[in-house]
């Protein structure tokens, strides 16, 4: 499951987040980044995962008792369009990161996977969300249907971002196929640097 753009964002995310945060997972497939996440928050800390499938839940679920990280993840079988009330149930803050991982569900069925309209209704609530010195990561790939419309509103939606608010790197896998997942790396600057 590794690869240079997954290891990327981990390690993105990894600089940004300290114990006793709060992140969101976007899409928690079989729980590898909501693990991931969970580590990274320890016991006083909190992961929000969304998926739309039960498959993808139960998976999660498995994995994060298997590690004893279940009390700290709060997983809700929907799609990340409204985090804002699941945060709330969850009992948890502003989150300092918010993972995205795009596609269908590894070892599931490929007809389900996240879709543009989607992905980007729920990307302008999260950056809404986000704490300023916040970190959004989107891996992105552009092999299965639909993949490059979502690829394309990203790049327009990223393109899109106020500057004096708002970071965006786009990060490729020098060494990669055409195919290989891309990295979206997307920050909310301080007041403080966006004012000057
Ligand atoms: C590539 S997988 C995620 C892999 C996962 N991060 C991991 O570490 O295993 C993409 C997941 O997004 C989920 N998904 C698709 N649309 C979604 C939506 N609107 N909201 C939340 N999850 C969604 C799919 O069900 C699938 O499980």
């Amino acid at each position: 499951m590794a690869s240079f753009i997954l290891d990327k964002a981990h390690e993105v995310v990894r600089a940004s987040v300290k114990p006793g945060d709060t992140v969101i997972d976007a899409t928690v497939g079989n729980g590898w980044d909501t693990a991931f996440l969970a580590r990274l928050v320890g016991p006083d800390g909190r992961v929000v995962g969304f998926d739309i499938q039960t498959a993808a839940i139960d998976a999660a679920r498995r994995r994060l008792a298997a590690e004893d990280l279940l009390e700290r993840c709060w997983l809700f079988e929907e799609s990340h369009e409204h985090p804002a009330g699941s945060l709330q149930a969850a009992g948890a803050g502003p989150p300092t990161a918010v993972m995205f991982n795009l596609g269908y569900l590894p070892g599931g069925d490929r007809s389900i996977t996240t879709r543009a309209e989607a992905t980007i209704g729920s990307l302008r609530r999260m950056i809404d969300l986000l704490v300023e010195g916040g970190v959004i990561t989107v891996v992105a790939y552009k092999g299965h249907r639909g993949a490059a419309d979502e690829v394309d509103e990203l790049e327009e939606w990223s393109a899109a971002l106020d500057k004096r608010r708002f970071s965006c790197e786009l990060i490729e896998d020098p060494t990669g196929p055409p195919h290989a997942p891309i990295l979206f790396v997307v920050r909310k600057l301080s007041s403080l640097r966006a004012a000057t």
